[in-house]
């Protein structure tokens, strides 16, 4: 089950998806963390060093193309591969038990719960303008068109502020999306947007509130965003502790927010996984991006990578390595 945090700049999409992961991870699911924002935060609130941090996916495109299209007839080379090119016969699919295929040993770190974190890597000078960044993100993409998981087994992705989110097929392939919302105005004034382009692509999502003080931040939030809104978590000192660099467990986590946490895993148990939307999607999106420019960054014709025999999702065939 794969689920995203979005929402506003600093309204705490970093540290829910931290939290999250950390709490999966002590219920005993494989879970892998990955941090596609721009500023890379996430292994810090994992407790993973600074030199703990894994090889980032984003400098490393070609090997990563290179891996996943293993001897897929329809895909040329590594070069001829783009963030949209969705896997067919012959493509290497990735699973997240045992997960010991070459994107996850050479990719991921362990974090001290045990969650195996994966960036796309930091911004650098020369990295100056969105393209680079997008590109960077789709190491992402392209992990999430090749992952073929289960209930059970978890990927979270903390995703970069603000509509942003929505500028690529990256939000389509999540089987659920949390918003995070502050209870201010602002907060909650992305929300409409959000819910808009959700709603357009059949994408679930719902609404996490943070850094509640009381009934009176929980009545707000609900009078905005009505029965999308999820759970709240509170403004929590033990958070402020571990941002002020002190040991942090999760059992650290006031009760209320500990109890947020399982609320989340819960919702995001209960969905149904829809591979045949995103099989839909995938091609959706590659043609989109063909058409835009992929056909001409790599002059040809990738509407022909998308293979019909292919079907998303487990079945025995397409997960024959
Ligand atoms: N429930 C909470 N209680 C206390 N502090 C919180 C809580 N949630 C987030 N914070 C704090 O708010 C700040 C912003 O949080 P965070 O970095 O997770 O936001 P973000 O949405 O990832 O921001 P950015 O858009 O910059 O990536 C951090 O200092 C974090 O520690
Ligand atoms: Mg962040």
């Amino acid at each position: 089950m794969r689920v995203a945090f979005v929402g506003k700049g600093g309204s705490g999409k970093t540290t829910l998806s931290a939290l999250f992961a950390r709490h999966i991870a002590g219920q005993g699911g494989p879970v892998v963390a990955i941090d596609a924002d721009i500023n890379q935060h996430l292994g810090m609130v994992l407790g993973v060093e600074e030199t703990g941090l894994p090889r980032p996916m984003g400098s490393h495109l070609a090997e990563i193309k290179e891996y996943l299209r293993g001897d897929n007839p329809r895909i040329t080379s590594a070069a001829a591969m783009v963030k949209t090119t969705p896997p067919g016969r012959g493509s290497r699919l990735l699973g997240l038990v045992p997960g010991d295929d070459p994107i996850h040993s050479r990719f991921a770190a362990t974090a001290p719960e045990g969650v195996r974190l994966m960036v796309t890597g930091p911004f650098a000078e020369d990295d100056l303008g969105v393209a680079c960044y997008h590109s960077k993100v789709g190491a992402v993409e392209l992990y999430l068109n090749h992952l073929v998981d289960g209930h059970g087994e978890y990927v979270v992705v903390d995703m970069t502020a603000g509509a942003d989110s929505f500028a690529s097929g990256l939000f389509t392939r999540f089987d659920m999306t949390f918003l995070v919302a502050e209870p201010t105005r602002q907060g909650v004034g992305v929300y409409r947007q959000y819910r808009d382009y959700a709603a357009d692509y059949g994408v679930p999502i719902a609404v996490v509130g943070n850094k509640v003080h009381g009934p009176g931040d929980v009545d707000f939030l609900r009078e905005h965003v009505g029965d999308d809104l999820l759970v709240c978590l509170e403004h929590s000192p033990a958070v402020r502790a571990l941002e002020q660099g002190r040991p942090f467990t999760l059992g650290d986590l006031e009760p209320a927010n500990a109890e947020a946490l399982a609320v989340l895993g819960k919702h995001l148990d209960s969905q149904e996984k829809d591979w045949e939307r995103f099989g839909r999607q995938a091609a959706e999106f590659h043609l989109r991006n063909a058409q835009a420019w992929a056909n001409k960054a790599t002059g040809e014709d990738l509407a022909a990578q998308i293979d019909p025999g292919f079907t998303f999702g487990p079945t025995r065939v397409s997960l024959q390595r």
